[in-house]
């Protein structure tokens, strides 16, 4: 369990020191270059500007300067790597609280393991790094949330809070994200695993639940039906191979019920 000064827990501290760059290479390396000199559990950093700026599976981020919330947290954490799987969705989901509550009523999903969605186009993107050091494991969340339309880049299917009429500055996302991302965190940190009710909230949020899609894993392709996630945030998938559904822990999905769909900004279907 993290320890912290008295009266003081996990929560309050993710996005309590805040360093704000005009223009990085990639929060990520600048996060984790904090994070080896010693800086706090909770320590975020934003910038406006990526010039070198990674998406998951080895893609390159990029956004125009100032649209988008670029921002890597800073999550120390006293479990194992095993644990950390399960942060995967987790993040996605406090990235979707997140959203919702600067945006009320949009409809909100996420795309396992934690692409966030507003109307079934890609709003977000999370990057997860972790490294196990004496102290306990170190993981750096990148966070990367479209605010304006600028954000997306041309020829690619993806959104934006602003195609959906909300103004909010990074300040604010960041605000949202710092608190969703606390609360979600509190009882990870306890349990190193999704609580009941957030495996409920994110199934009741997944794209392609209960479709047939097809899985890009460390196992080849995989094709079943979705049917849900695991405390450990792996994803359920019923193949006609096995009786009981296939736990995925890494993976991607890459093509769903309507393999004509147009391609999303990371190379992958969308599927609703
Ligand atoms: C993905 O969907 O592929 C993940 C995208 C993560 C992008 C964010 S932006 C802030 C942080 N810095 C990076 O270089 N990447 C993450």
């Amino acid at each position: 369990m993290m320890t912290g000064r008295p009266g003081e827990s996990s929560r309050d501290r993710v996005g309590q020191l805040r360093i704000w760059y005009p223009a990085v290479g990639s929060t990520m390396d600048v996060a984790a270059d904090l994070a080896r000199r010693g800086a706090p559990h909770g320590t975020v950093v934003r910038a406006d500007v990526q010039t070198a700026g990674r998406g998951r599976q080895g893609r390159t981020w990029t956004a125009a300067p100032g649209s988008a919330l670029l921002a890597s947290w800073i999550l120390r954490y006293s479990g194992g790597q095993e644990d950390v799987g399960a942060l995967s969705p987790l993040v996605a989901l406090a990235v979707a609280r997140a959203l919702n509550r600067m945006i009320p009523n949009a409809p909100i999903g996420i795309k396992w393991p934690n692409d966030v969605l507003i109307g079934g186009r890609k709003a977000a993107g999370v990057l997860l790094t972790s490294r196990a050091t004496p102290a306990g494991m170190v993981v750096i969340a990148g966070t990367g949330i479209n605010l304006q339309t600028e954000a997306i880049c041309e020829g690619i299917v993806a959104t934006s809070l602003s195609e959906w009429k909300a103004t909010v500055p990074a300040d604010q996302a960041l605000d949202a994200v710092a608190d969703s991302l606390g609360q979600v965190w509190c009882s990870f940190a306890e349990r190193g695993s999704l609580k009941v009710e957030e495996v409920d909230e994110i199934e009741s949020l997944l794209a392609c639940r209960n479709e047939v899609v097809t899985l890009e894993s460390g196992d080849g392709m995989l094709t079943g039906t979705l049917e849900g996630i695991a405390a450990d945030g792996s994803l359920l998938l019923r193949t006609s191979a096995t009786a009981a559904a296939v736990r995925i822990r890494t993976g991607e999905i890459v093509r769903g019920p309507r393999p004509t769909a147009p391609m999303s900004r990371d190379g992958c279907r969308i599927l609703s």
